[in-house]
């Protein structure tokens, strides 16, 4: 009797990241926009289940499936295709990608699930290839990748693939909510050129070694903003609306956008507060997206 080997499955997490601020310093000659990012990862994240099989294939799952193909434009079966093609591991991977994040949203979504598919592999295949290697693939997939791949909080520089650690930051708690209307990026950053067809140089207020509550933190956001919100609210006009009721929310220290958008997000001191302000605005706002520390997901 033959014997069949079933291949263990690996199972990981993939963060979505939101841009506390974001600043654009630059544009290079192949249209790419030089910025300087402060990244963080929340508690949102995707689900990658994966196992070597005899053909590459990806099954898409959870509320935000329909904004993702399943085919080889998928992240995900990008990132293997990458990682099989540098390492020369013949054997094909099948995945089961359960989507949490929502899709074109300034969120990270898809560069999540390209770094964690990275990450797995290296692991999965035991090739115990070094970060640097690692970082330089996540490169060739998408500027948000190698944040992503990092996956702790970064300034990040360049086109978003220079990366230093953050200040060090206080405890905070975040609420995120989108008016669920997808947002793709390269419409906002064509968006921003039409109306910055020259970027003048400026320098950015400096950042300090660590923010020691959550209010020292809030000024230096607001100091800083998103140069990217003109240009998101031409593409998807209802983010105003959102941004509106987060900068009502009681307790709340600060309010803005995160990447291109739609989503924004709201800064508190504690998980209590961003629960109690998500309660009362999903209350008033069904048809919004929202997502905050302590919310059961569908
Ligand atoms: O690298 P990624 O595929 O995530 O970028 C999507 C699009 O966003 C790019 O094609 C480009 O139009 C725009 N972009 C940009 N400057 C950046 C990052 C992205 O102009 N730093």
């Amino acid at each position: 009797m033959g014997i069949t080997l079933i291949a263990m499955p690996f199972d990981v997490l993939a963060p979505a990241k939101v841009n506390l601020f974001l600043n654009v310093t630059g544009r290079r000659d192949d249209g790419y926009h030089l910025l300087e990012s402060l990244f963080v990862f929340t508690g949102l994240a995707d689900r990658i289940d994966g196992w070597s099989s005899e053909l590459p294939h990806i099954h898409v799952s959870g509320e935000f499936a329909a904004g993702v193909s399943a085919d080889q434009a998928n992240l995900v079966l990008q990132a293997c295709e990458l990682m099989r093609r540098e390492s020369g591991v013949a054997k094909p991977m099948s995945f089961c990608l359960e989507k949490y994040v929502p899709v074109a949203a300034g969120l990270g979504g898809g560069s999540a699930d390209a770094a964690a598919t990275l990450s797995a592999l290296n692991d999965y295949w035991e090739l115990n290839w070094p970060q640097h290697r690692l970082l330089s693939l996540a490169r060739e997939l998408g500027a948000d990748v190698p944040a992503c791949l990092i996956d702790k909080p970064v300034i990040a520089r360049g086109i978003g693939d220079e990366l230093s650690p953050a200040p060090a930051l206080p405890s905070y708690a975040l609420l995120l909510a989108n008016p669920r209307v997808e947002t793709p990026t390269p419409a906002v950053f064509k968006a921003f050129a039409r109306a910055n067809p020259a970027i003048a140089a400026r320098s950015l207020p400096s950042l300090p070694a660590g923010w020691d509550s959550v209010a020292a933190l809030a000024r230096d956001l607001a100091a800083r903003g998103n140069d990217l919100l003109p240009a998101a609210l031409s593409v998807t006009p209802g983010i105003t609306p959102v941004l509106e009721a987060l900068r009502g929310c009681e307790r709340v220290a600060y309010a803005g956008l995160s990447g291109s958008g739609a989503t924004c997000f709201a800064l508190f001191a504690t998980d209590e507060d961003a629960n109690a302000a998500g309660e009362a605005l999903l209350h008033d706002h069904a048809e919004w997206w929202f997502w905050w520390p302590g919310k059961i997901m569908g």
